[in-house]
């Protein structure tokens, strides 16, 4: 297992290039179970959760091609995606319990095949999960829902109807599911109570591309006039709203100055809102956003909540800076039952964090000092790795895979301005 050494100390200065945006792609590469034709997605990033969902589709039948690759296997940023035959609508569980994003394929699949069956995803590090909404919205669009062995089946035979989903709260899975389905039902389908998560505008927008009729993705409410038929398309993924936010917490924790080329700031409103009120100055320059330190950071205050609210994937890495920060910030994660588990790692560093319940006091220090430390999340990984970034001394970050699934190219990235970091094997 493979693990990041940090020597922290060193202020960030420079340009880090965002990537393609993993939480949009994921959904991005199941739209192609929606057409005989050929789906291709540029600006993919190079990440472990693209790998595992490239395995699922394979397993479907999908053909997978690189596009201008550089290489070996989905080390290209442009792949096609060509579900002209699926051959199986069965998604296992050996490839399942890898990523929880492959519930993603049942919605698509059970619209254009009349069937699917996916390996239940169970709980995971950050909470219990249960997929819940994503099952009643398909049920309101007329599938029948089994569960068996760890299963659940949806079964359409005469085809998807359109219907009303009322979500009782934002989920974007299921938005995302109900989403693709409803592409191809038949009559109209209403989402109500939408997320409306920027990714949820790019899937949308790459499902209008290919002949889907939608109208008010970002919007509470969607609809969705169904269509016959989707065809092939190429859409561009958006930059990664996390990435982009996590670097610029970097920036302002190391009291550097970082560019964060191609990060869109309306995406990331509540980030940047939050890095300004801990002092931070930023920047939207020409199609990219840059933060600045200014002296010191000062305590802040955030809830986590659904878009446009502050994101519960930005919640650890701004618990670090808080670590940093003059003064006290309160931190309140709604979203995930048990989202703070690198609380007690962030304390092996020096920090001092209070928990109760779902809110966390964080008392700021200027003494972070490094150490061996490991998380169970990608987020919570990255909250780790920037507090490594200002701890005195060597931090080594364990279990490094976990932020192979999320971040591409972290250590180059880093390196690139400035930081003294490295991968090393376990
Ligand atoms: N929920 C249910 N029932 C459901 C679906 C969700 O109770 O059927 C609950 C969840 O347990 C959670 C809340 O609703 O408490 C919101 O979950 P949501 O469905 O919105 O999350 P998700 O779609 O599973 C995506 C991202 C997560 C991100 C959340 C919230 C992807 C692939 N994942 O998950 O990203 O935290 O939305 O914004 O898009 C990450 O990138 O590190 C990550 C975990």
């Amino acid at each position: 297992m493979e693990k990041l050494v940090i020597s922290g100390g060193t202020p960030l200065h420079g340009t880090i290039p965002i990537s393609g945006a993993k939480n949009a792609a994921l959904p991005l590469m199941c739209t192609c179970l929606l057409t005989e034709d050929k789906v291709t997605l540029e600006n993919l990033p190079r990440l472990a959760d693209i790998t595992t969902l490239t395995d699922l589709l394979n397993h479907l039948g999908v053909t997978v091609t690189i596009e201008g690759g550089r290489g070996g296997m989905l080390t290209g940023r442009s792949l096609t995606f060509d579900a002209h035959t699926i051959n199986d609508t069965v998604a296992p569980y050996d490839i399942v319990r890898k990523m929880r994003a492959s519930i993603l394929v049942l919605g698509p699949l059970v619209a254009r095949m009349g069937e699917a069956t996916v390996s239940l995803p169970g709980g995971c590090a950050i909470g219990n999960r249960p997929i819940d909404l994503h099952l009643k919205a398909l049920e309101a669009l007329g599938a029948k829902i089994e569960m068996e062995q760890g299963y659940v089946r949806a079964t359409a035979a005469g085809g998807l109807k359109g219907g009303r989903v009322r979500f009782p709260f934002v989920s974007v899975g299921a938005t995302e599911n109900i989403l693709m389905a409803a592409a191809l039902a038949k009559g109209t389908t209403t989402i109500e109570n939408a997320a409306r998560e920027p990714e949820i505008v790019d899937l949308a927008k790459c499902l209008n591309a290919m002949g889907a009729r939608i109208t008010g993705a970002g919007h509470e409410t969607i609809t969705v006039e169904g269509v016959e038929k989707l065809h092939g398309c190429t859409h561009a993924v958006m930059p990664d709203r996390i990435e982009a936010g996590s670097y610029a917490v970097a920036a302002l924790m190391t009291r550097g100055d970082l560019l964060l080329e191609g990060a869109k700031a309306d995406d990331m409103q509540a980030t940047l809102d939050t890095l300004t009120e801990a002092g931070g100055i930023v920047s939207v320059e020409d199609g990219s956003v840059r933060v600045k330190a200014n002296g010191h950071v000062q305590g802040f205050n955030v809830v986590t909540q659904p878009f446009p609210g502050f994101a519960t994937d930005m919640q650890a890495q701004f618990m670090a800076l808080a670590c940093v920060a003059d003064g006290a910030s309160v931190i309140t994660e709604a979203i995930f039952e048990n989202r703070f588990m690198h609380v007690s790692e962030l304390t092996r560093l020096g920090a001092n964090i209070t928990v109760k319940g779902s809110t966390a006091t964080v008392r700021g220090t200027q003494k972070l000092k490094g150490a061996p430390v490991m998380a169970t999340d990608l987020r919570a990984s990255m909250g780790l790795a920037l507090a490594g970034l200002v701890a005195a001394g060597e931090t080594t970050v364990n279990r490094l895979y976990h932020l192979d699934r999320g971040y591409e190219r972290l250590e180059e990235k880093l390196k690139a301005v400035g930081a003294r970091i490295e991968r090393m094997p376990g």
